[in-house]
This record gives C-alpha cells, sequence and structure tokens, in this order.
C-alpha cells in the first residue's frame, strides 16, 4: 500500500505518560495557544497542518504546503507538544466526553478551512469545496478507489478504549479500512465545525467545549456533538457528498502521487465510484443511529454460549427499564447504567448477560445490548422471534424526548431493514402486550402506538 494512506490508519499505538487522549487534552491545548499571555499567534490548526494533518496530496492540493514550526510554540509544555504530535502523525483519534472517538486530522484540517474562508489564508484549488475536500471526500474517494473490486473494507470499524477515564489505548474492532469510524466522526466534525467558523470567527477553544462538552458529558444533557450525524446530513446532502467526492477524484486524477490510482479508471467508473461511496457513507453514518459497544460501556463478557438468532427476524418489542427511571443523558450516566443492568440481569436473575438486544440512551446513542445476532432474554417466549429495545428510565408518566424516540423509530428500525436483519414488514409491540406487565410504561406505550409497523 501506498505510505500516506498507511499514515491515516494506524490508531493504536502504546501510551505513556503523556496527557489522556481526551478531547479536554485537546481544548487545553486550544485555551492556551489563546491566553492572550502566550505570546503566539499561531492556532491549533496551523500546528495540526506542521505536525502533518494535511499530509495527503488532495489536502496540499487545497491548502497548499504545511506551514514549518520546527518546535513547540511556548504555550505548550513539552507533554502537550508530543501528544499533538503523536496524534497527528500516527495514532490520531481522541475520545470525546459523548463517548464517540475521534480523527483529528479532519477534525482540524476543517478548522484551517474554516478560518482561511473567515480570512485568514489561502485555499489553494477552486473546483472542490475545501471544506468537504480536506475532511472526507479525498479519504471516501481513495478508500472506495482502492478497494474496488477487491473485499477489502471501504468503511469502520468502530473500536474500544483501554480506559475511558484515562484513555491511553485505542484498538479497533476488525479490520481496518481508510475510513474507520473515529476518521468517520472526525470529518463531520470538521465539516460541521469548520462551516461554523467560516460564518462566526469565535474562539476555537468555546466553540470546542460548546460543541462537545467537557470530563464525562455535561450535566445539562446531549452536546452538540451527538447530533453529528444529522446535522452533518443536513450539510452533505442531497447530492453535494457524492459531487464532492467526484471532484476529488477528479483532482486526483491529476496530481503526480496519485495519477496512477486513477489511470485504469473511466469516466463512467469514476462516477460509479463515487455515487457509492457517498451512498455507503450516508447509510452507515447518516441514517443509521452510532451504536455504543460492548467493550465502551464496560460490559463483562456473555456467560457461556450464546445462541445464534435466524435473520432477518419479523419483530420488535419495546421496554423501558424502569429502573433506572431516570434518563440518562450522559455517556458517562448511561454507561454506569448499562453495566448496572448487566449486573443485575446475571448475578440477581441468573441470565447470562444483560437481556435486551439493544439499550437506548437520552444522550443520542444507542448501546449495544445482546446486539444484531445473539438471542436475548427480555420477552418471555419470544426472545427468538424479536429484537428487544429497551429504552433507559421510567415512562410511564411521560415519553422519552423526541429525539430519543426518533432514534429507534426513524433510525434504528429502518436501518435493521436495509441491513436485512429485520423484515420489511416487521411488527413493533410493547412488552405489554406479550406478557403481564405495563412496560413500556403508559407514555411510552401511547407513543409507540403511533409508530409504522404497530400491531
Ligand atoms: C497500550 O498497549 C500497549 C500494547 O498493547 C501496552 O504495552 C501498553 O502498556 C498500553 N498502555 C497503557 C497505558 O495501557
Ligand atoms: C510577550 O511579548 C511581550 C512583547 O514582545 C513581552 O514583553 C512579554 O514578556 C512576553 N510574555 C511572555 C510570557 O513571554
Ligand atoms: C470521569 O469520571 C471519573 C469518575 O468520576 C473520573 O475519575 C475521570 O477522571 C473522569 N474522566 C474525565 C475525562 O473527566
Ligand atoms: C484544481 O483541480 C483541477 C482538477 O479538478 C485541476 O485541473 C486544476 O489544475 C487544479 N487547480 C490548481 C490551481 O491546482
Ligand atoms: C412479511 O413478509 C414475508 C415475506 O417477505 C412473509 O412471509 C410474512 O408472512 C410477512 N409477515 C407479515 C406479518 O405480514
Amino acid at each position: 500500500m501506498i505510505p500516506w494512506l498507511l499514515a491515516a490508519l494506524s490508531l493504536c499505538t502504546p501510551g505513556t505518560g503523556l496527557p489522556p487522549r481526551h478531547m479536554d487534552s485537546i481544548i487545553r491545548m486550544v485555551e492556551a495557544l489563546e491566553s492572550p499571555h502566550a505570546n503566539v499567534t499561531v492556532t491549533i490548526a496551523d500546528l495540526a497542518l506542521a505536525l502533518g494533518g494535511c499530509s495527503t496530496p488532495g489536502c496540499r492540493a487545497v491548502l497548499g504546503e504545511p506551514p514549518h514550526i520546527p518546535t513547540a510554540p511556548p504555550a505548550l509544555n513539552p507533554d502537550q507538544w508530543q501528544l499533538l504530535t503523536r496524534l497527528l502523525h500516527r495514532d490520531g483519534a481522541v475520545l470525546a466526553p459523548d463517548g464517540s472517538t475521534v480523527a483529528l486530522g479532519p477534525l482540524l484540517a476543517g478548522i484551517a478551512v474554516g478560518l482561511r474562508r473567515a480570512g485568514e489564508g489561502p485555499i489553494l484549488n477552486a473546483s472542490v469545496d475545501p471544506l468537504f475536500a480536506v475532511t472526507i471526500a479525498e479519504a471516501l474517494g481513495t478508500s472506495f478507489l482502492t478497494a474496488r473490486g477487491g473485499d477489502g473494507a471501504t468503511l469502520g470499524p468502530g473500536g474500544c478504549w483501554d480506559d475511558v477515564d484515562d484513555p491511553q489505548n485505542y484498538t479497533l474492532l476488525g479490520p481496518p479500512s481508510l475510513v474507520p469510524d473515529a476518521v468517520a466522526n472526525g470529518a463531520m466534525d470538521g465539516v460541521l465545525l469548520g462551516n461554523r467558523l467560516a460564518g462566526d470567527p469565535i474562539r476555537l477553544a468555546k466553540l470546542l467545549r460548546d460543541y462537545y462538552g467537557t470530563g464525562n458529558g455535561t450535566k445539562e444533557g446531549r452536546p452538540p456533538s451527538s447530533y453529528r450525524r444529522r446535522d452533518f446530513g443536513v450539510l452533505a446532502g442531497p447530492g453535494k457528498l457524492e459531487e464532492e467526492v467526484l471532484a476529488m477524484l477528479r483532482v486526483l486524477r491529476v496530481l503526480p502521487p496519485t495519477r496512477e490510482l486513477l489511470e485504469d479508471v473511466g469516466a463512467e467508473e469514476e462516477v460509479a465510484i463515487a455515487r457509492r461511496a457517498a451512498r455507503d457513507f450516508t447509510e452507515r453514518y447518516v441514517e443509521c443511529p452510532a451504536i455504543v459497544p460492548r467493550c465502551m460501556w464496560g460490559a463483562r463478557p456473555y456467560r457461556g454460549t450464546p445462541k445464534p438468532l435466524s435473520l432477518p427476524l419479523g419483530s420488535v418489542y419495546i421496554h423501558h427499564t424502569f429502573s433506572p427511571g431516570a434518563p440518562c443523558r450522559s455517556f458517562a450516566a448511561c454507561a454506569r447504567a448499562m453495566r448496572a443492568m448487566q449486573r443485575f440481569h446475571q448475578d440477581t436473575r441468573g441470565w447470562d448477560d444483560i437481556g435486551y438486544s439493544f439499550v437506548v440512551g437520552s444522550d443520542g446513542y444507542v448501546y449495544q445490548g445482546r446486539g444484531w445476532h445473539w438471542v436475548g432474554a427480555h420477552t418471555k417466549g419470544y426472545n427468538s422471534r424479536g429484537y428487544g429495545v429497551g429504552y433507559i428510565g421510567d415512562f410511564s408518566a411521560a415519553p422519552p424526548d423526541a429525539d430519543t424516540i426518533a432514534l429507534v423509530r426513524d433510525e434504528l428500525l429502518p436501518c435493521a431493514v436495509r441491513a436485512g436483519r429485520l423484515r420489511h414488514n416487521y411488527t413493533v409491540r410493547g412488552h405489554r402486550q406479550m406478557g403481564h406487565t405495563d412496560c413500556p410504561g403508559e407514555s411510552l406505550f401511547r407513543e409507540i402506538e403511533t409508530w409504522r409497523g404497530f400491531v
């Protein structure tokens, strides 16, 4: 493989005594650089470009040769500089407060474009939208171009951190593509924040803190980063993403380092690659919800041998957890609720694992219980026939908020149909229709009565 492709890939390398690979560490660097006492005019985006954050041919064609910044600006301490260097050279990603993992390269390249659009520097090639070019279009075009005809992965996978309270090591959950989930997240955030900056040049530290929140998540609820899929979908649709991937392939076709990649690709095939790249990306990252894998919420292993489901299934059973009774609104709170339920189901109920197939937080995320492939323990007598989806909270008196309802109704279920896991004519029922229980609570039950497939 071509060396500059590899650079984007290796997300996992050993940690040391450096600051945690958490978004907070990046925000602290930005604050230090923006401090009135710092005596520097360099932004984190300049540093990112200097450290290799835009080293691919397409990105350089848009943003030009990186600035030369050989040593740490005095505002950053040596550990911060070393962390930033590592993050932009090789191991690329940090944990954000909402539990998502974000690659810094595309995030900061998008921010660089936003700053230049707001009047701070040149953009070289006008045949592409620079914001899409440096964040997602090149990565996506290159991934689908190099994978064409083969069976290599084009998108994903996700991964997990060694310790979410002190993240140092990030491990991918499968064979890497050129657009692992962390790169997709970083690219979507880069587009969103770059777009925001271009229209309204505010301080970067404030922009990042408002968007990601800090620490283990905000008390007030979901940070805007948990809406990245929806918000990116607005900027990237309809047809925009495909157009930008195609425009980037045309740029790559004339650049010396990438010319040969496109030598035997005709104009029609180029269009087909762009279309497929945009469609697959949109299905996976815009139309489907993010599902937090077990290793991210700290699941214990399954006890014994799980039984496989025979897909596609015909039904979905909606539950509320009742206890915990309060909806969780941050990654830390939802992950804690997941661990508590799994302990209760395994230790008190004597089940093999947490009962639900999927669990829904009010933080914008679906949490993986037993997942798509294994029989759960949620709806006695029907566990092999349908998925059990449990909303965290007691929804007797009031339903979940509108976004949390939409997460299942408009995203998880249609996405499962597209992936061949649910039949197109699936049925939706409340747990109470299948046994003696009030679950999923009067209020949530009234809500699901209006859903497509409710019988
Ligand atoms: C990260 O992983 C490497 C190799 O897997 C290991 O040697 C190192 O101790 C880990 N670092 C931390 C901080 O856990
Ligand atoms: C910042 O620059 C000013 C003027 O160049 C200088 O007087 C001051 O000591 C510098 N401050 C620091 C913290 O380096
Ligand atoms: C998250 O919370 C735990 C426990 O309260 C704390 O030890 C940890 O430092 C926090 N993590 C971050 C990134 O703030
Ligand atoms: C911009 O990219 C186009 C290919 O779409 C190429 O023909 C043109 O020469 C490039 N312009 C610059 C200034 O690099
Ligand atoms: C759903 O469609 C399948 C064929 O795709 C059919 O076998 C099944 O009976 C249908 N189920 C319902 C509830 O209509």
